[in-house]
């Protein structure tokens, strides 16, 4: 083990000081990569000194996410204290499902899921869980909601039942993916117009439900996004809760990009009514930085998490109880431990040092929007509060743009379309960035666009 982890020491010192030099690698056809890194497995062993060469290669010529260049997707940089943890939950491999392996660990998820609960304002019988990922937390909350409308899909299955479900079309893509998953089926997944912010439209979701009642469905759930993937926008969590219980369907917050609002004072009204929810989940793994993945979904009533995901095995159960058992509220059997990353950030950092890294990112951003908006050169398509910066540069289509960014290594950054329009989106994660940094990613656009566009025009 010391050899590999003097191993893992210097490839680490490498890669750190290689990202400081070269940001963003320019990328290399899949084929040719793959032949050149040498990844073809082999039926002999080989001794170290053939091995480590190998795997400093393989970690080098790897997409640098963590840079201060990368603003291509809802997670980046890299959070010391977290990275710490998570090499340690590595090291110690527990797996979380019970007591008896996972000993403080489970102490520590608890603590993680109470604390949240507490800052989102759920009462005391409220439990949670964390799973790989937004997309899983979203399906967790998803069954809960189908368990409480049709008692016996658990049991005998859905039969006729005719269950329709509602979010915006600026949702996440997992909803209907999981609805197929689940037995609901993607046609029943309405898809309610949102206002030229992107948020929700009220009036939209209350007549979709009423002519689904009318047509014989049952509707059961309404999803609305605290930062929608491409927008960032925050649907309005006090109207839906106002519906859905007039209604009686579960509500569920997807916060899996901005519910971390909910550790900071200044922007927690983003979501103002979202402790209203029936279930709330949000990723550490995106404004606050762990390493992926780490999705807390956050439960206000704890018996639907039980009722749903509860499943007797005494070859596995057998000491300490279901509530320091975890496994029993999980979708799996074997859990990686998500939690220790994110307790040795919040630990380290307190519930203020967390605020303070979700209003850096909302800073940066309106930054960022402040350039484009006051620059003629620019269309914006955001708005103020939004982590996602959308905009067009001069004429230069935003696909191009990227692309060729990816393909020249110069910078990671993606688009994304809206009512029609494609633009450029900017994501402002990376709380390790500072206004130096948004300002060198125009600088550089601005000069690689006009590169660009005298080469494309001759
Ligand atoms: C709004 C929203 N929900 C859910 C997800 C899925 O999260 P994950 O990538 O952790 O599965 C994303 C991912 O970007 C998202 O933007």
């Amino acid at each position: 083990m010391k050899n590999d982890l003097d191993l893992f020491r210097s490839i680490a010192d490498e890669l750190m000081k290689a990202e400081q030099e070269e940001a963003v690698l320019k990328p290399e056809a899949p084929e040719n990569l793959f032949k050149r890194l040498n990844i073809e497995l082999s039926d002999e062993a080989l001794s170290d000194d053939e091995f480590g060469p190998i795997l400093r290669d393989v970690v080098l010529n790897t997409p640098r996410t963590a840079t201060r260049k990368f603003f291509n997707q809802l997670f980046g940089g890299r959070n010391s204290k977290a990275s710490l943890g998570d090499l340690l939950a590595v090291l110690l491999n527990n797996s979380m499902y019970t007591y008896k392996v996972g000993g403080p660990m489970i102490g520590i998820e608890k603590e993680l899921l109470n604390r949240s609960a507490e800052l989102l304002g759920y009462p005391a019988n409220a439990d949670g869980t964390i799973a790989p990922g937004g997309s899983m937390t979203n399906l967790m909350a998803m069954l809960m909601a189908r368990d409480k409308a049709q008692e016996e899909a658990r049991t005998a299955g859905l039969y006729g039942a005719r269950l329709s479900m509602y979010t915006s079309k600026e949702s996440h893509y997992s909803i209907p993916k999981n609805a197929a998953f689940m037995g609901i089926g993607r046609d029943q997944v309405r898809y309610v117009d949102s206002d030229d912010k992107g948020r929700i439209r009220m009036d939209h979701l209350a007549e979709l439900i009423e002519a689904d009642r009318a047509a014989g469905f049952q509707p059961f759930l309404v999803i609305g996004t605290a930062g929608t993937t491409v927008m960032g926008a925050f649907d309005p969590m006090a109207e839906i809760a106002e519906i859905c219980a007039k209604e009686k369907l579960w509500f569920h917050v997807d916060g899996a990009y901005c519910g971390s609002v909910i550790f900071s004072a200044k922007h927690r009204s983003l979501i103002a009514g979202a402790e209203k929810a029936d279930s709330f989940s949000y990723n550490a793994h995106k404004m606050l930085g762990t390493p992926l993945s780490c999705s807390l979904i956050l439960v206000k009533d704890r018996s639907w998490l039980h009722r749903s995901f509860s499943n007797d095995a005494d070859y596995l159960y057998q000491t300490d109880g279901d509530d320091y058992n975890p496994g029993k509220t999980s979708l799996q059997c074997g859990r990686r431990n998500d939690a220790l990353k994110f307790w040795t950030l919040w630990k380290s950092a307190g519930t203020k040092g967390l605020a303070e890294i979700v209003d850096r990112q909302f800073e940066l951003a309106n930054y960022a929007l402040d350039y484009v908006t006051s620059n003629p050169d620019y269309r914006v398509y955001s708005f103020k509060d939004s982590l996602g910066i959308c905009f067009n540069y001069k004429d230069v289509p935003a696909d191009l743009l990227c692309n060729s960014l990816y393909e020249e290594g110069e910078l990671m950054v993606g688009y994304g379309q809206f009512q029609g329009n494609e633009f450029v989106r900017l994501v402002s994660v990376n709380a390790g960035n500072d206004k130096s940094d948004i300002d060198r990613f125009f600088t550089q656009m601005e000069a690689f666009a006009h590169k660009l566009n005298v080469n494309h025009s001759t």
